[in-house]
């Protein structure tokens, strides 16, 4: 197992560090376009696996010949956003990075399983698809499990319970227009709903609208990376051990919930081929609604992109 992580900014690097000490791979090579950066990081993992015990092998590189035949590639190159800024502010500039980064992806990797994280998330699965030509199948996007473990996290909070126990599910893209379902938010077996009054809820789905937001506010120079690190890491593992885990991710519908050539937040089955299974939930007339509103934005974005 070769993983390619694209980007060693504090999303990529965080991923590295994670996919190294969880022992995901055989091999793991960090690409940035700075010089020096990626394999400082790279070098200063690699020094932590005697006391880690993992025998992943981590190197840094600025070019893609060490990239080649990976069989996973996670791409986070890209500009952050800077506060006041939205996600959508950044599309035209990360395109044309995803853009560069896919080319040389696919000439070195032509096989491998495109896990992308740079935002405007959506939009950016969008492009990594079709500058890749790769069958959808091996191109998806990392969105509603950071999205559902930040509500998981708030709930787990509000109710103080143990974060395990909550299970939720958050449709749509990734960004202010997703939509968090109270409904199919279960705390150990119990719908969310019997637990927590409207109000209360409504809160909560709000903070994780804007729970990336809240971040940027805080740390001032930079975006989440953290929680966006261990979600990116959820889905690379359910690929490496084939886990066939039902997880929220952004993947390519064609004709899915009504919608045809957009990437959207929906429940997939991840295994070893990437989306084994995208499923298609009952919604009333208001998730459609929202749902609708969610696709209407990444539409407008996609629409944006001249490939
Ligand atoms: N090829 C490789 N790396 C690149 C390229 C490129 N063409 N262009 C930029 N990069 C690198 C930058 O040099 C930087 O090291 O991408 C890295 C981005 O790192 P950070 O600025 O720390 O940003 P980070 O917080 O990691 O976020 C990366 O993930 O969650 C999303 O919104 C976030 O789009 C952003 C991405």
């Amino acid at each position: 197992m070769k993983i390619t992580v694209i980007g060693a900014g504090n999303v990529g690097a965080t991923t590295a560090q994670r996919i190294v000490d969880k022992e995901l791979a055989n091999e793991c090579v960090l690409v940035d376009i700075l010089e020096g950066i990626p394999q400082g990081k790279a070098l200063d993992m690699w020094e932590s696996t005697p006391v880690e015990a993992s025998d992943c092998r981590i190197s840094g590189t600025n070019t893609y010949k060490e990239t080649a035949k990976s069989d996973i590639v996670v791409i986070t190159a890209g500009l952050p956003r800077k506060p006041g800024m939205s996600r959508d502010d950044l599309l035209a500039k990360n395109v044309e990075i995803v853009k560069g980064v896919t080319e040389q992806v696919v000439e070195h990797s032509p096989n491998a399983i495109l896990i992308v994280v740079s935002n405007p998330l959506d939009a950016m699965a969008y492009t990594a698809l079709k500058v890749s030509k790769f069958p959808p199948q091996r191109v998806f996007g990392m969105a509603g499990i950071l999205d559902t473990a930040r509500y998981r996290s708030f709930i787990a909070l509000e109710l103080n319970v143990s974060t395990k126990d909550i299970s939720a599910l958050v449709l749509g893209g990734h960004g202010d227009t997703m939509v968090p379902l109270p409904r199919y938010t279960m705390v150990g077996g119990i719908p969310l709903t019997e637990l927590l009054p409207q109000e209360r809820i409504h809160a909560i789905v709000e903070r994780t609208r804007m729970g990336g937001g809240e971040i940027v506010n805080l740390l001032k120079t930079g975006s989440a990376y953290y929680a966006t690190s261990s979600a990116t890491v959820e889905m690379v593992e359910a690929v490496v051990k084939d886990k066939k885990r039902i997880l929220p991710c952004s993947a390519y519908l064609q004709g899915e919930y009504g919608f045809n050539n957009v990437y959207l937040g929906v429940p997939i089955k991840i295994g070893r081929k990437g989306v084994e299974q995208i499923f298609e939930l009952e919604l009333s007339d208001e998730e459609k609604a929202a749902l609708a509103k969610s696709a209407d934005a990444v539409k407008e974005l996609i629409d944006k992109i001249k490939l």
